[in-house]
C-alpha cells in the first residue's frame, strides 16, 4: 500500500537543501546513488514507497527513483545536481528550469518569470502524481528570502491546493539571516512569503538560516561555513523529522496523523525543529548522551533550528523522537520528568501536549539521536525578527519599485505585514491564555527588531 509523498524543490536554496536531503535518505534507507538497494534491515524497505518509486528493470534489480520535481528559474542548480553524484538518480523529465532567475525579486518569481513557468510544472506533478496509490500530499523545499523559491515557491503551493485541495501541503522553509546572506530585500521576499505560507500550507517547518549559522560555528566549530555544512545539518534534521513517515511505527505515520497532532489552529502551523546530538564527523571520541542528556537538549535554544529562546514563550505541543536502542519506557519517563521539571513552560490547556516516538534504525553516523518537532510560540521572535527588518525599509518605500514594476500592488506589501502581525499577535494571545481565562485581544503593533519579549519563567531549563 502506498503512503505517497511527492517532494518540490524550488530554487537554489531549495534544490541544494534537497540535494543534501535525499543524499541522506539513500544513506538511511541503504540505497546507492543510482537507487539501488545493498542493505540488510527489512525496516529500510518496508515503507520506501513514501519517498521512492520502484521501477522494474528487466534483467536487473529493481531500482528506486525518488518522488521528487526538482524547479528553478535559472539553470545553474540544476545543471549542477544533474552532473553531480545524484545525477542518475532523479528522473530526467522531472528537472524543469527557465533561463533567467528571478534575481532575488519576490514578484518575478509570483507574478512574471514564475508565473510562466507554474502550469509546467503542474502538469510534471500531476503526470508524477498519476500512478500513485494513495498521494498523502506534498513537501515543498525552498528559501523564504530568494525570488524564486520564495516567489514562485509559494505560487505553486497555491495552486497545488487549488488542484489537491484534500492533499497535504508541507513545506520546509529557509528563513534568512544577514549572518549568512547580504542580500537587502530579503526582509520583503521573507515577509511576502509567509503571508502565503499562513494560508496555503498545512504544516511549516522553519530552518532559520541564523540558528544554522551559531549551531554550524559554535557547536560544530566551522569557520565561515558553506552552504554545504549549513545543508548537512539540515538534511539530518529533516531525516530526524520525517522518520515516523519513513519507517514502521504507531505515532505519526502520515503528515495528516502530524499535523492533527501538533497544531491545535490551523494558522499557527509553523514548527520548530530541534536535533540532539549535531553530529560532528571530525569529533574523535564519540561520546553517548543518557537519554534525560538528549531530552534536556531537545528544549535547549542551542538546539534549536530556529534562532529564539523557547524560554519567551510556550509550547502548544511537541512531538519527541528518539532513534537508535532506546527503551520507550526511558523515553517516556525523561520526556515526562522534563516536562514536570518546567511546567510553566507548556500551555496547562492541552494535556499530555509532548509525544513521543521511537525508531530502531538510528541516523547516518550516529549510535543514538533525537528530534522534536515543536508548536511553541516562542516563534513569534523569528517572525518579530524579520518583520522588524521588513519595517525598517518598507517605512520608506525603500526598493519598492523593482516589485511595483513586476506589476505588484503596494498594497499586497501592507497586507501582508498585517497578516504577519496577526500572526504575531495570535501567538501571544495563546501564550498568555490559562485554562478558565476569557479569550483576550492582543495587537501586535511592532516593537525593535531585537524585542523586549518577557520571559514566561525565569527559571531557565538546566544545563548540563
Ligand atoms: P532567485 O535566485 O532570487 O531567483 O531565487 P532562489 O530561490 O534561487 O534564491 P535562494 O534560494 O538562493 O534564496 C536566497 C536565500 O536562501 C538567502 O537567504 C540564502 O542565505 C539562502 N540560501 C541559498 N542557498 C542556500 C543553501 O544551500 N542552504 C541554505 N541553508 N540557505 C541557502
Ligand atoms: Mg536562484
Amino acid at each position: 500500500m502506498g503512503r505517497e509523498i511527492l517532494n518540490v524543490q524550488v530554487g537554489q536554496a531549495g534544490n541544494q537543501v534537497g540535494e543534501a536531503f535525499w543524499h541522506m535518505l539513500l544513506a538511511e534507507h541503504g540505497l546507492d546513488t543510482s537507487g539501488n538497494y545493498h542493505g540488510s534491515d527489512p525496516q529500510q524497505l518496508e515503507r520506501l514507497n513514501v519517498y521512492f518509486t520502484e521501477v522494474d528493470i528487466s534483467g536487473s534489480a529493481d531500482k528506486y527513483v525518488p518522488r521528487s520535481v526538482q524547479v528553478d528559474l535559472e539553470s545553474g542548480v540544476c545543471d549542477r545536481i544533474k552532473s553531480g553524484s545524484l545525477g542518475r538518480l532523479f528522473r530526467p523529465d522531472t528537472f524543469i528550469h527557465g533561463e533567467s532567475g528571478a534575481g532575488n525579486n519576490w514578484a518575478k518569481g509570483y507574478y512574471t518569470e514564475g508565473a510562466e513557468l507554474v502550469d509546467n510544472i503542474l502538469e510534471v506533478v500531476r503526470r508524477q502524481t498519476e500512478g500513485y496509490d494513495a498521494l498523502q500530499g506534498f513537501q515543498l523545499i525552498h528559501s523564504l528570502g530568494g525570488g524564486t523559491g520564495a516567489g514562485l515557491g509559494t505560487l505553486l503551493l497555491s495552486k497545488i491546493r487549488e488542484e489537491f485541495p484534500d492533499r497535504m501541503l508541507a513545506t520546509f522553509s529557509v528563513l534568512p539571516s544577514p549572518k549568512v546572506s547580504e542580500t537587502v530585500v530579503e526582509p520583503y521576499n521573507a515577509i511576502l512569503s509567509t503571508n502565503q505560507l499562513i494560508d496555503s500550507s498545512d504544516l511549516s517547518i522553519c530552518i532559520d538560516n541564523e540558528a544554522l549559522y551559531e549551531i554550524t560555528t559554535r557547536t560544530l566549530k566551522v569557520k565561515n561555513p558553506a552552504f554545504d555544512t549549513l545543508n548537512e545539518v539540515v538534511a539530518r534534521v529533516m531525516c530526524g523529522v520525517s522518520t515516523s513517515l519513513r519507517f514502521p511505527g504507531q505515532l505519526n505515520g502520515d503528515l495528516r496523523k502530524l499535523a492533527l497532532n501538533l497544531i491545535p489552529f490551523p494558522r499557527l502551523h509553523f514548527l520548530m525543529p530541534s536535533y540532539a546530538p549535531f553530529y560532528d564527523p571530525n569529533a574523535k571520541s564519540f561520546q553517548m548522551s543518557s537519554i534525560p542528556e538528549l531530552t534536556q537538549s531537545l528544549f535547549d535554544r542551542k538546539n534549536l533550528l530556529v534562532a529564539c529562546d523557547p524560554r519567551f514563550g510556550r509550547y502548544l505541543t511537541a512531538y519527541t523522537i528518539f532513534r537508535g536502542k532506546v527503551s520507550s519506557k526511558e523515553a517516556e519517563y525523561a520526556v515526562q520528568q522534563l516536562q514536570t521539571k518546567n511546567s510553566s513552560q507548556f500551555v496547562e490547556w492541552i494535556p499530555d501536549n509532548i509525544s513521543v516516538g521511537l525508531c530502531s534504525v538510528p541516523p547516518v553516523g550516529q549510535k543514538q539521536a533525537a528530534t522534536c518537532l515543536a508548536n511553541s510560540t516562542a516563534i513569534q521572535e523569528l517572525f518579530k525578527r524579520t518583520h522588524g527588518q521588513f519595517a525598517a525599509m518598507y517605512k520608506r518605500k525603500a526598493f519598492l519599485h523593482w516589485y511595483t514594476g513586476e506589476g505588484m500592488e503596494e498594497m499586497e506589501f501592507t497586507e501582508a505585514e498585517s497578516n504577519v502581525q496577526d500572526l504575531i499577535a495570535e501567538y501571544q494571545q495563546y501564550q498568555e491564555a490559562t485554562v478558565d481565562d476569557e479569550e483576550g485581544e492582543y495587537e501586535y503593533e511592532g516593537e525593535e527588531a531585537d524585542g523586549n519579549a518577557s520571559v514566561v519563567s525565569d527559571a531557565p531549563l538546566e544545563e548540563e
